[in-house]
């Protein structure tokens, strides 16, 4: 079965700041014992809290849509924007290889030394990979063009659905990783969906929105059932919304009155500085932070955080930990 997902998901074939890592990487002493990742990784297990760091794994949620185009990168680095504005500590991995999230975090390809490639096929460390953004408490593993060949190489690896969940399920300086994920269903986006406690989906809202999302939703259901018992859908953020359009609205409804309250109240409008701010390596929050897009992902980053709460409570605890979902 759960050959049978990989197989299916695409492969029968201003402001420098300190890498919160510090200068030695005694922060990952726990990755060691994570290196033999298997099915059971799958189980979700106690967020390990030890003397020789305050560290802990961090929630993790991938943006996800197998559909191209449609917000996802616009989504990861506004919303990871807007989260740390808001004061959390946060990593986005850039797991795309066309590496649009890191170019629009100011990232030069030049300057990368290690890629999110190299955690998942080198077993890099997150602290060695890591890179600074000019965004205060904003931190990126940045992508690289050696990430287009993965698909193929991860068909025979060891562990090849584990690889993310091994770098990025263990006790970590971010109280959130937010994960970029390209325009499939492939080995790499199951990686993600296999690491993450949750999923944002950003939807278009144009006339075939809807399809493919049932898709997506299938797939969540069986990577729950086969790899990572905690996934849940966080919630649907509807992008690209066209005021002067009446599909925008239909299409809003529809896709309200079929997912309910999955759906985030906030709607991120059509908005010409959210597609100019990457141009010049910023997110659109610290490009124009009075711009509607920027505007909305702040108000859909509270919107997230509000959910965590209830996620937190739900499993009883004061804020949401990885195992929070699967306590809920
Ligand atoms: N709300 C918006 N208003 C205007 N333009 C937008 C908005 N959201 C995204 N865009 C633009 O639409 C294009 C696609 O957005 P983005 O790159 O975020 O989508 P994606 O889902 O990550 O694409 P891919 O599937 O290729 O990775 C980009 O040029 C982006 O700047
Ligand atoms: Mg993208």
């Amino acid at each position: 079965m759960a050959d049978d997902i990989s197989k299916e998901a695409g492969f029968s074939a201003g402001y420098a700041q300190d890498n919160p890592h510090g200068a030695s990487s005694s922060a990952h002493l726990g990755e060691s014992s994570q290196s033999a990742a298997s099915a059971d990784n799958a189980k979700p297990k106690p967020v390990p809290r030890g003397p020789l760091s305050n560290n802990r794994i961090p929630r993790i949620l991938s943006v996800a849509n197998q559909k191209g185009g449609v917000g996802k990168t616009t989504t990861s680095v506004n919303l990871a924007t807007a989260l740390a504005a808001i004061g959390k500590k946060v990593l986005l991995v850039d797991l795309d290889s066309q590496g649009n999230a890191s170019t629009g975090l100011g990232i030069k390809r030049a300057g990368i030394r290690k890629s999110t490639y190299d955690v998942i096929f080198d077993d890099a460390s997150v602290a060695e990979t890591v890179q600074t953004t000019k965004v205060p408490g904003l931190f990126v593993l940045p992508s690289s063009i050696h990430l287009s060949g993965a698909e193929i190489e991860l068909v025979g690896a060891d562990h090849r659905e584990f690889r993310l969940q091994r770098a990025l399920r263990v006790p970590l300086p971010y109280d959130y990783v937010v994960i970029d994920c390209p325009p499939s269903l492939s080995l790499l986006t199951l990686n993600a969906l296999v690491a993450s406690d949750a999923i944002v989906v950003p939807l278009q809202c144009e006339f075939f929105a809807l399809e493919g999302l049932s898709h997506l939703v299938k797939t969540i259901e069986r990577v729950k059932k086969s790899f990572n018992p905690r996934l849940e859908i966080h919630g649907i953020a509807l992008t690209m919304f066209d005021k002067r359009n009446n599909l925008s609205d239909q299409v809003a409804a529809d896709v309200r009155s079929y997912f309910g309250d999955k759906v985030y109240n906030t709607v991120i409008p059509r908005n010409v500085r959210l597609s100019e701010a990457p141009s010049y390596g910023l997110p659109a929050i610290v490009y124009d932070m009075k711009c509607s897009g920027a505007r909305a992902y702040i108000n859909l980053a509270k919107e997230v955080l509000k959910r965590e709460k209830k996620i937190a409570q739900a499993a009883g605890v004061s804020e949401a930990t990885p195992s929070a979902t699967q306590a809920a």
